[in-house]
């Protein structure tokens, strides 16, 4: 069975109650208990990590590449500057999609760089908790296409 990472950064543990308007109602934990389903039905097996610690993530990073065959991150207000995640993913051997909720280049300014978004596969942004959905389903599709399909 494959294994994804799925990484939550810093305030996305508020979700439900932060910015509704934006990030809608759902809690982080009814999220992650979606993506787990979803991950269920398509095969694969999805964890769940969120810290609000740039070092901690890092560490998440690095770990991930030894244990999962695949990574999601929302990297949360990181996206925007931190170049040690950037970096940490870009030394990852595994591939990763990056997810954000809202649409970043509908609001400010400062949400329209993402410093990671040049290294990782993809991004999906706007959508929602859909993103992190067809995320995984872009992984099912990526694991038949290179033949790892145990
Ligand atoms: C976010 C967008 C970021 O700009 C913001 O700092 C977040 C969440 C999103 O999912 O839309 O915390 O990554």
């Amino acid at each position: 069975m494959k294994k994804i990472l799925v990484i939550h950064g810093p305030n996305l543990n508020l979700l439900g109650n932060r910015q509704p308007d934006v990030y809608g109602n759902t809690s982080l934990s009814e999220v992650n208990a979606k993506i787990k389903k979803v991950g269920e039905q398509l095969g694969i097996t999805v964890e769940t990590f969120q810290s609000n610690h740039e070092g901690e993530i890092v560490d998440a990073i690095q770990e991930a590449r030894a244990e999962y065959q695949g990574l999601i991150i929302n990297p949360a207000a990181f996206t925007h500057y931190s170049l040690a995640i950037r970096d940490a993913l870009e030394t990852l051997k595994i591939p990763v999609v990056e997810v954000h909720l809202s649409n970043i280049y509908a609001r400010e300014q400062f949400r329209h760089t993402s410093v990671t978004a040049p290294v990782v596969v993809g991004q999906i942004c706007g959508l929602g908790t859909y993103g992190y959905v067809f995320a995984l389903e872009w992984f099912t599709e990526h694991f038949k296409k290179s033949g790892q399909t145990e």
